[in-house]
């Protein structure tokens, strides 16, 4: 009997997870199903627990159920801990576990357009829970200096407070969104400036070699400000497809490689 797995959130139906995993599951030779549920905004937990008593085997979790489903697990990954939020949920000997992909599948999306991590210098755009979640998982990858950059400065700060123990080894500092200066690697954007159509600004004395944007699917002027630049940029579909092999890998042992499902 094949398993069944979905993607949980509100809204739900613009979730491209589906079509995902079952390519996944083609590819390495798999049968499974993977399906949308919209959870009522109050009733996450009941969702959840509907689905794996009906047996169902493994769950995403997207906006805004994230934060929830980390307070509901019994057993968490290390990176789960550290973004305090969960994205991925599976039972195992009656214990519900939870891990966060999405770092990963940012650095493997990075990664996989060979732009090295290496002894890299970072700036992220944004201080909610975007930025958080990849914190931990850039700095294992080899960041040596991340300086996260935020509208209220006083997000960032925390951010660095809460996480420096977790990054011994990378240089982790805030900065005001108004006062963007110096020489990066990559600049990442994790604000959620692109999704509801701001602009941010970029000013010139601001250097970077490569730009990556979180969001997908919509304009960014962010990454148009990269493009005239002439800085290599892309958008944060690679990042959705890196999660959701990680989430695929966690659940049925195997990985697709990422670079064949970019289109
Ligand atoms: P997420 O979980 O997606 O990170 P969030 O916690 O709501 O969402 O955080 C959104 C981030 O985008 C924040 O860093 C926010 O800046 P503030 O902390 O100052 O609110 C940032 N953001 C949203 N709209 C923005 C805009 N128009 N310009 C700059 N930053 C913006």
């Amino acid at each position: 009997m094949h398993k069944h797995f979905a993607v949980v959130g509100h809204p739900i139906e613009h979730s491209r997870s589906p079509e995902l995993h079952h390519a996944f599951a083609k590819k390495m030779g798999l049968e499974l199903s993977y399906q949308r549920r919209l959870a009522p905004l109050d009733g996450f937990q009941a969702n959840i627990q509907a689905f794996f008593q009906a047996g169902g085997h493994g769950l995403n979790v997207t906006v805004p159920f994230k934060e929830q489903a980390f307070g509901l697990c019994d057993t968490l990954t290390t990176r789960a801990k550290i973004a305090k939020a969960v994205n991925t949920l599976w039972m195992e000997n009656g214990q519900l576990y939870g891990d966060n992909t999405d770092g990963q599948g940012l650095v493997d999306a990075i990664q996989s357009l060979g732009w090295s991590l290496t002894k890299s210098k970072i700036l992220i755009l944004g201080a909610g829970g975007a930025t958080r979640g990849v914190i931990y998982p850039l700095a294992q990858a080899g960041a040596s200096q991340i300086v996260i950059a935020n509208r209220t400065l006083e997000r960032a700060q925390q951010l660095v407070e809460d996480l420096s123990e977790f990054v011994p080894n990378t240089g982790l500092t805030a900065i005001s969104l108004d006062a963007l200066h110096g020489n990066f690697d990559l600049i990442i954007n994790a604000t959620s400036a692109s999704l509801s159509g701001d602009a941010l600004t970029l000013p010139h004395t601001l250097q970077f070699k490569y730009a990556y944007e979180m969001a997908y699917g919509k304009p960014s002027s962010f990454l148009q400000q990269a493009e005239q630049r002439q800085v290599p940029y892309s958008d944060g579909f690679g990042m959705l497809v890196g999660q959701a092999i990680e989430a695929f890998y966690i659940w049925n042992g195997v990985k697709p490689q990422l670079n064949e499902f970019l289109d």
